[in-house]
């Protein structure tokens, strides 16, 4: 199978390779052996540090004995069992245990594979909630740009990424959106209240402007993802988002997919800021790269409303397995067992403060950012105008490749909705140590030097 999920006859053997999801990058990749806590062999030997936890997934590292023994054991008894046929053990545990770890209210727990499904059925429930309590007129859901909620077609068209969404834009009904509150871009002061109501005010404008009454939802990402590259909001965004929300009986839908479970130093993101949503979406490592898992999580008076209606029209043949839900089990059990959510904090504070301090010997860095290890740094031609590199150089690949190379993976992707700007996320499992802070620096700063020595002409 290559990067994109394609699979071709015989590729294994010919050492094929092909297209990576977002661009096409020329390096082929090496066939993946084992992995354990943080690091990844290929069959030649080769050993990679997983820098980015794969798309920001494997929070809790590679081969968790824990993990996999409470798999076993759950495979010797059921591996699957419908949800319209039977309750399980492992399933009513796991919900109950998310429940407590979301803000109170928040006690419904809808499980799904992955995080565009998440994404989908909170927009699904949204939608069925306004028209049980009889405010059919409400369908839009307002979103920003850049984001990314999923590749399916609804999580699509609240998506706000240009390359991704644009082949399939006929085919989507074309959602309202808002700025990112990308206050660094915007030369705005991150910790000044002001800035994080400059952006606020821009959801209540465009509520007003489409019409409260047809506005349904809002959906965002409290610490942005790959989209943004780790888009930390601004003072007082969180609150004033909430508050307008609550002004225009607007559902505020957290997407937690990349956030969730503990890697920005809280369980959620919202966490951060002590916000609430009204339903949250969580993936990625939730079920942290052992299975295919993910939840949607909602205030339980929107779900007695649906299912005073008739029930919730919407479903997933695969949703909540008792082998999912036992890993995801195991899993939030690993994360409270290490003190997993406070060891993202610490290092993560450590980690960015050497990302941070690589700006004075990198002129072309322009930014650092996020919370705990959901974190990434811009590159820029000039960092007084955060002007961008150019397009032609291709930064984002370029690095990564040379960070590969180093036996180091990390993320990259294009910041500005896919036109321009080049962002990287440095974002190991929530196992990392300080020693190998000092590990993915040294390979990190060998890349960079490479990276510098090769484009020197064109770097500030
Ligand atoms: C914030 C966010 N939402 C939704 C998704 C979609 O998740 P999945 O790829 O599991 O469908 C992603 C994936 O990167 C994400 O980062």
């Amino acid at each position: 199978m290559d990067a994109a999920g394609f699979c071709t006859v015989g590729a294994l053997r010919k050492g094929l390779s092909m297209s990576h999801l977002f661009y096409l990058s020329s390096a082929a990749r090496p066939v993946l052996d084992r992995a354990l806590g943080i690091y990844m062999w290929d069959t030649a030997g080769r050993r990679f540090i997983d820098g980015s936890s794969g798309a920001m997934v494997s929070n809790i590292g590679h081969s968790n004995p824990a993990v996999l023994a409470a798999m076993r054991a759950q495979m010797d008894r059921a591996t699957f069992g419908y949800r319209l046929h039977f309750e399980t053990e492992p399933g009513e545990a796991l919900a109950a245990r998310l429940a407590g770890l979301c803000p109170a209210g928040l006690d419904k727990v809808f499980f799904v594979s992955g995080g565009s499904e998440a994404v989908e059925s909170a927009l699904k429930l949204a939608r069925q909630y306004a028209v049980a309590v009889g405010q059919a007129s409400r369908w839009k859901v307002i979103s920003r740009f850049p984001s990314y909620h999923g590749s399916t077609l609804g999580a699509l068209s609240v998506t706000g990424y240009d390359p991704l969404t644009d082949p399939f834009r006929p085919m989507m009904v074309d959602m309202p959106k808002i700025p990112a509150p990308r206050a660094w871009l915007d030369g705005l002061a991150m910790d000044d209240p002001t800035t994080g109501a400059h952006y606020a005010a821009m959801l209540e404008a465009k509520i007003l402007a489409e019409g409260p009454e047809t506005v349904l939802a809002f959906i965002h990402e409290p610490v942005g993802g790959a989209s943004t590259g780790a888009l930390v909001p601004p003072a007082g965004y969180m609150q004033a988002v909430r508050e307008i929300c609550d002004r225009y009986g607007i559902l505020l839908i957290h997407d937690e997919v990349m956030s969730g479970g503990g890697r920005v130093g809280a369980f959620l993101g919202g966490d951060l800021w002590g916000v609430a949503p009204d339903i949250l979406a969580i993936s990625k490592g939730f079920g942290a790269g052992y299975v295919p898992l993910g939840a949607m999580v909602a205030r339980g008076d929107i779900v007695d409303a649906v299912q005073a209606q008739g029930g919730f029209m919407h479903g997933h043949t695969y949703a909540g397995n008792p082998l999912a839900c036992a890993a995801g089990l195991a899993v939030l059990d690993e994360i409270a067992r290490g003190d997993l959510i406070g060891n993202a904090a610490q290092v993560g504070a450590v980690l960015k403060a050497r990302l941070a301090a690589l700006m004075q010997r990198y002129g072309f860095i322009g930014d650092v950012r996020g919370e705990g290890l959901l974190l990434a740094f811009e590159l820029v031609t000039d960092r007084a105008t955060r002007a961008p590199l150019p397009p032609d150089m291709r930064a984002f690949d370029d690095l990564v490749e040379r960070a590969y190379a180093e036996g180091l993976i990390i993320y990259s992707r294009r910041s500005r909705g896919g036109y321009a700007g080049d962002h990287f996320l440095v974002c190991p499992p929530m196992i990392t140590t300080e020693r190998q802070v000092d590990e993915i620096m040294e390979k990190l700063i060998r890349a960079l030097d490479g990276f510098a020595a090769a484009h020197a002409g064109a770097l500030a």
